[in-house]
């Protein structure tokens, strides 16, 4: 495991258990309860204002950190077109639908735009603390849409999970048009 350089520390494996742990500002960071709500997706995620508000260990890593997540998030969504439109196999689809559904997500991401961490080495751009509420209102849909995905695969529903998965795309590129610069 140690030589294979796709295996990379995972800080959500232990996000819930330092939050839990020690009732860090991180709990008190997550202004609606329903962010816990599982199908819920319309929660209000204050912006972390500073590493301590985080279980990052510099901005630089946080940085680092989301842009491998993204990246696996992207080459998640492109087996699932390959599982699900190409082979139209939901029992293949199921394990990946499952990664993608806790990767995708505002909880699980936003965490690592701590504000201000634009700039070299990130695509990240500024607007998006001038804009928090509009920069997350993108990741909860992008949530919605993949609710969609994995309740259209649970029913072995092909054409709707086509459908779910160009609304999952188009989600990515709205948020890539306004918040990232390429
Ligand atoms: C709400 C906004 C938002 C949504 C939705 C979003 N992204 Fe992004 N994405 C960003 C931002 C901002 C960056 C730049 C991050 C950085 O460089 O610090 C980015 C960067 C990326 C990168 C580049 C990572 C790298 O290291 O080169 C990839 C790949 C990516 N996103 C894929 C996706 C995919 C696939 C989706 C949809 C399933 C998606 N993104 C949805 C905001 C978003």
């Amino acid at each position: 495991m140690q030589g294979d350089s796709r295996v990379r520390p995972r800080p959500q494996r232990w996000l819930p258990v330092a939050v839990l742990a020690s009732a860090c500002a991180w709990t008190l960071l997550i202004a609606s309860p329903l962010a816990w709500a599982g199908d819920s997706v319309d929660a209000v995620f204050t912006m972390p204002q500073s590493v301590s508000d985080t279980p990052f260990s510099s901005e630089r890593d946080a940085v680092v950190w989301r842009r491998e997540e993204l990246k696996e998030i992207e080459s998640l969504v492109r087996q699932l077109r390959f599982d699900l439109v190409n082979n139209q196999d939901a029992e293949a689809a199921a394990p990946r639908l499952a990664e993608l559904q806790e990767r995708a997500s505002a909880e699980h991401l936003l965490p690592a735009f701590i504000e201000g961490t634009h700039g070299s080495g990130s695509e990240a751009r500024p607007s998006i603390w001038a804009e928090w509420d509009n920069f997350t209102a993108g990741f909860n849909d992008l949530e919605s849409h993949v609710n969609a995905l994995v309740e259209a695969a649970h029913g072995e529903d092909y054409r709707g999970a086509a459908r779910a998965l160009s609304d999952v795309a188009t989600t990515c590129r709205s948020c890539h048009r306004v918040y990232r610069y390429r």
